[in-house]
């Protein structure tokens, strides 16, 4: 069992951006989290981080390649406007898809209440944190 997660842009910025609103721990934090997780359970972990959409695309379409079984991704502020990461989630039909979200973005701002990347998704986590991520995680592998 194969699963790949993606952080989108400004997710290395963990700890640093508004820690009242995504907590103090950082990026490597979330990472040592999710590979004790992969230990743990037993599954094949691959992360991914990109600042840039396009970069974001060309490894969801590698994912298609590699032959993974699930992708958590957490596509940041592309959420509410990225047609492009919907269309290259949409593409790889045969892979269970949990979009992840730190913040509760339905209590924020109006913009965020839009998910463009959902659709494309098989389930959404929201609102619990880092945590979150090992939720999303539990949701594709209870997929399997
Ligand atoms: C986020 C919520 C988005 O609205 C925001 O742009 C992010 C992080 C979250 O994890 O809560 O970058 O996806």
């Amino acid at each position: 069992m194969k699963i790949l997660v993606i952080n989108g842009p400004n997710l290395n910025f963990l700890g640093i951006r508004e820690p009242g609103i995504y907590g103090k721990e950082d990026y490597n934090y979330l990472m040592q989290m999710l590979s004790d997780y992969a230990n743990e359970k037993g599954f094949e972990l691959e992360t991914y981080q990109s600042n840039h959409e396009g970069g974001i695309i060309d490894r969801i379409q590698q994912a298609y390649f590699d032959k993974v079984d699930g992708i958590v991704i957490n596509p940041g502020a592309y959420t509410h406007y990225s047609y492009a990461i919907h269309d290259a989630l949409k593409s790889i039909e045969g892979i269970k898809k949990i979009e992840i979200h730190i913040s509760d973005v339905n209590s924020r701002e109006a913009f965020r209440h839009v998910s463009v990347t959902l659709p494309a998704c098989d389930g959404q986590v929201v609102g619990e944190g880092l945590k979150g991520y090992l939720r999303a995680i539990d949701m594709v592998l209870e997929s399997k």
